[in-house]
Parts: structure tokens; sequence; C-alpha cells
């Protein structure tokens, strides 16, 4: 299996180019199935995540014809079936945004429950709660766990998510864009992803208005079409190499990115002292001194991202005095603590909070991804740790994260993916 072998101690300094959003390109994929027209998409991240929703997609006669690593063609026209079955589509949480696609597209759709990280219980009843206000009556769970939603016909309907849910408001727009009448979803997710799906969708003809806010309107149209779009950059990568080049000491730029989407995440590495420069494209992140402590509660766009909570935990792990985190998305999402502490961290996590004690430095240990951020944060405590970390099941990094490792060694950090331990020696032997 493979692995990641680190020596710490490195500074971060130069510039990373972040990918596609996959969060985005999750939902924009199943968008573009609900059109017999061929949809062109650009900037289509290369993680394992997108890999299986691909294959998903083909599963069911979707053509993907890959133009470059993140360049595809999609054709819906030939899909002969709407049920997407099978073992591997439980790896990935989104799988479930083929309901939504496949019920507005045909009224009808049947897909294994999803899996992915296991951060938390993650119900899917508010999705099921809107299939079954848009029309599908049915809507739910059935035998040994598909979700079904079927529909005579679809109608807009008015629906009050009770939580912010990202997957919940971009399934509801994929159910409804074609749907009879007017839709409005209160109390929706205004996360870029979010925004960055509606975006695709109306450049697809549909008629979204309001994403982005909390209340989307969305009026059925008869059809779609075809479309050339761009996915956005992705935030979460972005946030992880600026925590990275806190952590470390360094000076990174992130480039191709969208600053105001990052805002929160650069008002908390300033809070703990570093330094962020803006431009249009592009934040850069400097650090000289040991972080700063502060307290941080993670919440719904545009507060701070649950998906930043295990690398802000890395941060403050290091830093002077007693910070405070609170994890208010996902109840499971402390699991990293126990690798962390045996690095030399000093956290102590009591239901929803972590109470971390600030220690001056970590020790390189071998350590486990529990999963894909978690992965990701713990790679950035091994960058910033006396000796040789080493991490295993780093098949949850890739899920979502495009050449970490290569971005990594590109900003000067001594980081190598190897098969076993043959490979660890020779890292050492080469790195000294
Ligand atoms: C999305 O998950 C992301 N995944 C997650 O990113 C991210 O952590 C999360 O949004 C929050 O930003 C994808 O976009 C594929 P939610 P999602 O629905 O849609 C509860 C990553 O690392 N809830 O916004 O599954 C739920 O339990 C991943 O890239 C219900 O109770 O999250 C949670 O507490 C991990 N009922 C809260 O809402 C529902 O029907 C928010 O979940 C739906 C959600």
């Amino acid at each position: 299996m493979e692995q990641y072998v680190i020596k710490g101690g490195s500074p971060l300094v130069g510039e990373v180019e972040i990918g596609g959003a996959k969060n985005a390109a999750l939902g924009i994929l199943a968008a573009s199935i609900m059109t017999d027209e061929t949809v062109l998409i650009e900037n289509v991240p290369d993680v394992r995540d997108i890999k299986v929703m691909m294959q998903a997609m083909e599963s069911i006669g979707v053509i993907i014809q890959h133009i470059d690593r993140h360049t595809v063609k999609i054709n819906g026209r030939n899909i002969n079936s709407q049920v997407v079955d099978g073992d591997y589509i439980k790896r990935i949480r989104a799988s479930y945004y083929l309901i939504g696609a496949l019920l507005g597209k045909y009224k009808s759709a049947e897909v294994t429950l999803p899996g992915g990280c296991n951060i938390g219980t993650r119900p899917i009843d508010q999705h099921l709660k809107g299939f079954r206000a848009l029309g599908a009556k049915d809507a739910g769970v059935v035998g040994g766990g598909m979700i079904v939603a079927h529909a005579d016909e679809l109608k807009g309907a008015h629906i009050y998510l009770d939580m912010v849910t990202v997957g919940a408001t971009i399934n509801l727009m994929l159910a409804a864009v074609m749907a009879e009448g007017q839709t409005i979803i209160e109390n929706a997710a205004k996360e870029p992803h979010v925004v960055d799906v509606a975006n695709f969708l109306n450049c697809m003809g549909a008629n979204i208005k309001g994403a982005g806010t909390d209340v989307i309107r969305i009026r059925g149209v008869q059809s779609l079409h075809g479309t050339e779009y761009t996915i956005i950059p992705d935030q979460i990568e972005a946030g992880t190499f600026m925590f990275a080049a806190a952590v470390t000491k360094g000076d990174v730029t992130v480039k191709n990115v969208i600053p105001k989407h990052l805002e929160s995440i650069s008002a908390k590495l300033m809070e703990i002292g570093c330094e962020i420069e803006e431009s249009d494209d592009a934040v850069r992140v400097v650090a000289t001194k040991r972080p700063l402590h502060t307290h941080v509660k993670t919440l719904p766009y545009p507060g701070f991202p649950t998906d930043m909570q295990p690398q802000i935990t890395v941060a403050l792990g290091l830093a002077e005095g007693t910070s405070i985190v609170t994890e208010s998305i996902f109840e499971n999402r402390f699991k990293y603590v126990d690798e962390l502490t045996r690095m030399g961290a000093s956290i102590k996590v009591e239901s929803s909070t972590a109470i971390i004690e600030g220690v001056s430095r970590y020790t390189g240990a071998s350590i486990t991804a529990p999963d894909l951020r978690a992965g990701a944060a713990l790679v950035i405590a091994g960058l910033a740790a006396d000796g040789y970390t080493v991490v295993d099941d780093i098949r949850y990094i890739e899920r979502g994260y495009e050449d970490f490792d290569v971005k990594l060694r590109n900003l000067g950090a001594m980081i190598e993916k190897v098969e076993d331990d043959r490979g660890i020696q020779k890292f050492k032997l080469k790195v000294g």
C-alpha cells in the first residue's frame, strides 16, 4: 500500500497552482448528464473521487471523452439505465447527485447509498424530503441500501431545509431545474461550489436565481442544452497549501484562486500571525514566527470551513498558549487527533471541541490518514515535524488532492510517495 514518507523541517517556499474544485466538479459532472447534447468541462481535477464518479456515469451509458488531463466532453444521450449500482460507488459521497440528475431528467433514479469520508453519521433526510416535495412520493432508502426516487411528474415546490446542507441544496437544484413551475429552496447552502453548479446549470439553459444566498429560486425549463464551462478553483486545496506555509514558516503564493472564497481562511491566518497578500487570482502567505493561539468554530460558508478544521488544528497545535477549535458541522471529525498526539501534540477532545495546548515542535511518527482532509493535515504536521513521518492510507488524500506530493516537493518539501519499507529506506538515504 502506498505511503508518504516525509522529512520535516524545510519551510515551503514558492508558487503552487491550485486545481479545479472537487466538490463543484462532482455536482457539475452529475448535472452534465441532464442534456442529450455534448458538454465540455474544463479544470476538472484529476483525483480519485472524480474518477469514481465518472465510472458510475459510464456504467449507465454516459459517454466521456478525455480531451486532456483536466478537460472532458460528456454526452448523456445514450443513458440506458437509471440504476447506479455496485460496491465501488459507495466509495464516494457525491454519488447521490446522480439521484437528483436522473430524477430531474428521467423522473426515475435508483442509486446505491453513498459512503464517502467517515466523519459523522451523514444522513440524507433533507435530500429525500425535497425529492418527495417535488413529486417523487416514494423517495427513500429501500432493501439493502438503495436510494430510490420515482415520479409521474415533477412539480416545483417550496422546500425549507432544516439545516444548511451543501449536498441537499445541490441535489434539489438538479431535481428541480426541469420540474414544472417554481421551486424555492430556503436555508440553502451558500458555498462557492453550490454557486458553481448553479452557474453551470444556467449555462445549460436552466433558470436558477439566488445561488450564493440562502434562498434559491428555480423556474423549471423544458430542457437543457450543451455548453462549455470551466470549474472554479478548489477553495480547500488552496487553504491546505496556505496552512502548510503557515506551519512550516514558509512563503507560498497559491495561484489560480478566487481570493474572495478564501477570506475566512486568510482572516484566521492573519489572526495567528501570518502576513497575507492578495492579488486578483493569487494569495501569498508569509509566516516568519511560531503561530499565535486563537479560537475557531467551523460554520457553513462564509464561515470557516469544516474541511479546513484539521489543518488549522495542526497549526494551532504549534501555537503558544491555548486554542479552542469547535466543530459544528460533523460530529466525528477529530479522529486524527490521536495520530497528532503521537507526534507530540497536546490536544483534548470533549465532544465537538478540541482544547489545544500548543507545543513548540512535533516529532515525526508513523501515522495513518483517517480521512481526506485529516490526511492532508497530518502530512502538513509531518512537514513541520522533527525527523521522519510516514503517512499510511494515502488513498484517502488522493481522493481530493491531485499530485499532492509533487506540488509540495516543488515548494521545497522533502516528501515522496513510496510502496514499502525499501522505499522508505531509499528516501532516507537520499535526503540524509
Ligand atoms: C459536502 O458534504 C462536502 N462534500 C464535504 O466535503 C463538506 O465537508 C461538507 O459539504 C460541508 O461543507 C461534497 O461536496 C461531495 P452537508 P455533504 O450536506 O454535502 C447534515 C471533503 O472533504 N445533513 O453540507 O455531505 C450533515 O450530517 C468533503 O471534500 C443532514 O442532517 O455535507 C452535516 O452535519 C468531506 N441531513 C450537515 O448537515 C441531510 O439530509 C452538513 O452536511 C444532509 C445533511
